[in-house]
C-alpha cells in the first residue's frame, strides 16, 4: 500500500479565479498525471467520477467537515458558525438519521409533483415581468425563481423576497472560505433566522385547517416527531440556503449551455417530457457542488492509504464531464443512454444525499418549459463572470437578448 507522501500528485489551484472559468480542462490535465487524486490548498481532491462514487459509497468512514471548518475560520459562536455546526448535515449520526428519516418520508417524487402547478404559476408570474424586456441578465432573473418557490412553499408574503435574496446570495459564498465576506454573511444569517421564526409564529397563530404547504408539513412532522423548535427553525433555514443558489446556478448554466443548442432549447417550449431529459443532462453537464469530507477512519483505497483526519474534496460539479466514464463527455445530449450505475451525482450519494432533489428537479423542469416559451431565440449579449469554484460554483451574470414569446395555457394551473 502506498502512502500519500510516496505519490507524485498533480496540484489544482481551485482558488484561482481563472480556474472557475474552465475547471474541466484542468481536471483532465490532473487525471492525465494521476487517475483519481490531486492536491489543493485545502486538502486532497478526488478527480475521477468512479472514485467519487466508490468513496462516497463508504461514507461510514467519512464525516462532514463543517464543525472543523467553523473552527478553522474562527467562527465559533457567530450566527453562521452556530448554524453551520448544528445544521442537519453536521449533526451526530443518530440525530441526523432521526431528523432525516422524519422528513425524508415526505420529500418524495409524489410530493414534488403536487407542487408543480404552484411552480408553474410562480415562474409564469415572474416571466410576466421579465419576458417583455427583450434583454435581461438571466442570472438575475433566475435568482428570483427558487426563492419565490420557497416563499410560496412556506406561505410567506412575496414582498420579503428582495432582501432575503441578497442575504442568500451572500450566505451562498460562505464556502469559498474568504474571510472578508463574513460580516455580510453574519448579517444575512440573523435576518434569515428572524424571518423563519416569524413565518413559523404566524402559521402557528393562524393554522390552516388541513396541511396545505411545506410549512404545514414541516410543523406537523416536527410536532409529531419530537423535533425541537430550534431544530425546526434550522431545518427551514437550511432549505432556504440549500435550495437557493444550487437551483439558481443550475438554471443559469442550463440557459448558458442551451444558447449553443438552439434546437434543443426550442423543443423545450413544446415538449414538457423532453424538459426532464434536458435537466437530467444539464445536471451531468454542470452542477454547483464540491463536497468536503474528513476521513473518520483510515481508508485503503486502490492501494493508497487515506489516513484518518485527512480532508477530502469531491467536486461533483465536474464529475459528469469525466471522459473515462461518459462517452463524448463534452457533448450536451439529452438523449444519451444512461447506464444506471453511471448516473449524474449532482445531488451526492450516501447518507446526506440531497433531500430536496425531487423538488429541485421539478422546479427546474417547470421553469425551463415556461422560459423556453416566453424567451425565444436567446443570444448572449455580454460577458459572463464566474463564482468561486469552492462552495457553490456557477455563473456571475448572463446577459441575453431575445424575442418575447407567448405563454401557452398552463397545464394543471
Ligand atoms: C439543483 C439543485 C440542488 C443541488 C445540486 C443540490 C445538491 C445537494 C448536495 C450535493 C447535497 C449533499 C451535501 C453534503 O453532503 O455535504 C445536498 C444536501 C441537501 N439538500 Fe440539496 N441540492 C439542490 C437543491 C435543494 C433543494 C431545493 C432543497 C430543499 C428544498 C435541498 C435540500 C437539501 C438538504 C435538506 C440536504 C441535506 C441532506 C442531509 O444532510 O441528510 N436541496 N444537496
Amino acid at each position: 500500500m502506498q502512502t500519500l507522501a510516496e505519490l507524485d500528485l498533480p496540484h489544482l489551484e481551485m482558488e484561482d479565479p481563472a480556474f472557475a472559468r474552465d475547471p474541466f480542462s484542468r481536471f483532465n490535465e490532473a487525471r492525465a498525471k494521476h487517475p483519481w487524486l490531486a492536491t489543493s490548498k485545502l486538502g486532497l481532491v478526488i478527480t475521477q467520477y468512479q472514485a467519487m462514487r466508490d468513496l462516497l459509497g463508504q461514507d461510514d468512514k467519512l464525516r462532514p467537515p463543517y464543525e472543523d471548518i467553523v473552527g478553522v475560520l474562527g467562527m465559533e459562536g457567530t450566527p453562521w458558525g452556530r448554524f453551520t455546526q448544528e445544521q442537519l448535515i453536521s449533526l451526530p449520526e443518530t440525530q441526523h438519521r432521526f431528523l432525516r428519516d422524519t422528513f425524508a418520508a415526505k420529500f418524495t417524487p409524489r410530493f414534488a409533483n403536487q407542487l408543480r402547478p404552484m411552480m408553474r404559476q410562480t415562474v409564469s408570474r415572474l416571466l410576466d415581468n421579465w419576458a417583455p424586456k427583450g434583454k435581461i441578465d438571466f442570472e438575475e432573473f433566475s435568482s428570483h425563481f427558487p426563492i419565490s418557490v420557497m416563499f410560496a412553499l412556506v406561505g410567506a408574503p412575496q414582498e420579503g423576497i428582495a432582501l432575503l435574496r441578497d442575504d442568500l446570495e451572500a450566505i451562498g459564498l460562505a464556502h469559498s472560505y474568504e474571510l472578508d465576506r463574513f460580516p455580510r454573511i453574519q448579517e444575512g444569517m440573523v435576518r434569515l433566522d428572524d424571518f423563519v421564526q416569524k413565518v413559523i409564529a404566524d402559521r402557528r397563530a393562524n393554522p390552516h385547517a388541513e396541511a396545505e404547504d411545506l410549512l404545514d408539513l414541516l410543523i406537523e412532522t416536527s410536532d409529531g416527531g419530537d423535533v425541537s423548535h430550534r431544530q425546526l427553525v434550522d431545518l427551514i433555514m437550511f432549505f432556504f440556503i440549500a435550495g437557493y443558489d444550487t437551483s439558481k446556478n443550475v438554471l443559469t448554466y442550463t440557459m448558458y449551455t442551451l444558447l449553443d443548442y438552439p434546437e434543443i432549447y426550442a423543443r423545450c417550449a413544446d415538449d414538457h417530457e423532453y424538459c426532464r431529459k434536458v435537466i437530467e443532462e444539464a445536471l451531468r453537464w454542470f452542477n454547483p457542488g464540491t463536497l468536503g469530507r474528513i476521513v473518520a477512519d483510515d481508508i485503503e483505497f486502490r492501494g493508497v492509504l487515506l489516513p484518518k483526519d485527512q480532508m477530502l474534496f469531491f467536486p461533483l460539479s465536474i464529475s459528469g464531464r469525466d471522459p473515462g466514464t461518459f462517452p463524448d463527455a463534452d457533448t450536451f445530449d439529452p438523449d444519451r443512454v444512461i447506464d444506471p450505475q453511471k448516473r449524474q451525482i449532482a445531488f451526492a450519494l450516501g447518507k446526506h444525499m440531497c433531500l430536496g432533489q425531487y423538488i429541485a428537479r421539478a422546479q427546474l423542469q417547470e421553469a425551463l418549459h415556461q422560459i423556453a416559451q416566453r424567451i425565444r431565440h436567446p443570444r448572449q449579449a455580454g460577458e459572463v463572470g464566474f463564482r468561486p469554484f469552492w462552495g457553490t460554483w456557477g455563473l456571475k451574470g448572463l446577459p441575453i437578448e431575445f424575442e418575447p414569446g407567448e405563454a401557452k395555457v398552463l397545464e394543471g394551473a
